[in-house]
């Protein structure tokens, strides 16, 4: 099957589709029985950092699911390591970044060289995940946002008030900006690094945009995010933004070079389509906790974005934000095969016969 011809880069460039393309957010991870039984026997960051093991990973859910879209097996923490943070991920705490950056000379410490080099074994991940996908399933590079991995790096545990993170934004913005401007450099070189090894489309994570209000947001997270959909536009491999915080957000992304935004479950989806459909696919954004909820919920909610759009492309189905490790898996099974049935009644050209 040639690239152009998956369902879900069909989606991207709004060409005629059969029915949605889904995937979801953080597919790889630990809903799944199958993640748990190999993390028994491999902590979180020797997975990640063996090709065979990411890879296998990468493909469990495609297998299990056969969803339309790979993610790469990896973290966005493994940035911060590579410029020279400890990183440690516990048990009750979740990850762990130290030292904290919170002054020049922390930053001075960074070592922004040789990014590609020290993330090595995340190319080769993207090579035997490519091979095991064999041209039946796109591959999805990631890379989280330069406001996102600064709040990671500045907090060094996990966010809960976001003082020092705003502690430093407003007490030192030009050194905060540096800082977002040595990230961005180096997320633009190794999503360069991905998509040369051949991923078929790259997702930046914003995941605490939504920490900022809303006139900071253009200034402090969408400027760069726009640098990095222009830098790797030339790629010519779609570029999708995920931020949270609703749509004064996304408002700010509105003349970016990227090709899809993903729109968070706080945002009304219809909203964003007529704000920028015109511009741009949408990916997106059911509730993630529906699926803690009945099957007829599911259902509803399922038909509910769906007939937003109807029998036009430009949509990609997803969850508005990633999934939690504890819905149950014949929930997530229901959601995808709904997607499909539902959708596929909309996508039905005329002259098609009832099966
Ligand atoms: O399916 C996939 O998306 C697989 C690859 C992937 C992981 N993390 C694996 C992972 C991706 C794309 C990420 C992105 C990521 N990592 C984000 C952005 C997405 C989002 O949800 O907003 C963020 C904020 C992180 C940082 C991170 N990594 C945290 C906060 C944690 C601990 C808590 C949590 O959310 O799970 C991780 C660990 C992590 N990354 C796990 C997985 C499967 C769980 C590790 C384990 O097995 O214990």
């Amino acid at each position: 099957m040639r690239n152009n011809e998956y369902l879900f880069l069909r989606a991207i460039k709004k060409a005629s589709l059969e029915r949605t393309p889904i995937w979801i957010m953080r597919q790889a991870g630990r809903y799944l029985p199958e993640y748990k039984a190999l993390r028994q026997k491999y902590d979180f960051l020797t997975v990640c950092k063996t090709p065979e093991l990411a890879t296998e990973i990468t493909l469990q859910p495609i297998r299990r699911f056969g969803f339309d879209a790979a993610i790469l097996f990896a973290d966005i923490l493994l940035i911060p390591e590579a410029l020279g943070q400890k990183l440690e991920f516990t048990a009750d705490h979740g990850p762990l970044l130290s030292p904290p950056i919170r002054s020049l000379s922390d930053m001075t410490n960074l070592k922004i060289e040789a990014i590609r080099e020290k993330l090595l074994f995340v190319s080769r991940t993207i090579q035997m995940s490519r091979r095991e996908l064999a041209g039946k399933t796109p591959l999805i590079g990631f890379s989280g946002s330069p406001f996102t991995l600064a709040v990671y790096m500045i907090e060094g545990q996990p966010p809960r008030h976001f003082k020092h993170t705003k502690s430093f934004l407003y007490g030192n913005t030009a050194l905060f900006h540096q800082l977002l401007q040595k990230l961005t450099t180096v997320v633009i070189d190794y999503l360069k690094m991905q998509i040369e090894t051949g991923v078929e489309a790259v997702q930046i994570f914003d995941t605490w945009g939504n920490i900022l209000p809303p006139h900071l947001f253009g200034e402090f997270s969408a400027l760069y995010l726009k640098k990095i959909a222009s830098d790797l536009k030339p790629l010519g491999v779609p570029v999708i933004l995920y931020t949270r915080g609703g749509i004064n957000h996304l408002l700010e992304l509105k003349n970016s070079q990227a090709q899809v935004l993903g729109v968070d479950w706080q945002t009304d989806l219809a909203h964003a389509k007529y704000l920028f459909y015109q511009d741009y696919a949408l990916q997106g954004n059911l509730d993630p906790a529906v699926l803690y909820g009945s099957k007829e919920a599911i259902s509803r909610e399922v038909e509910r974005i769906l007939s937003l759009f109807k029998n036009e492309s430009g949509h990609i189905f997803n969850l508005g934000h990633g999934i939690p490790p504890d819905v149950p898996l014949d929930k997530v099974e229901f959601l995808v095969e709904e997607v499909r049935r539902l959708s596929a009644k909309y996508h039905k050209k005329k002259g098609d016969h009832e099966q």
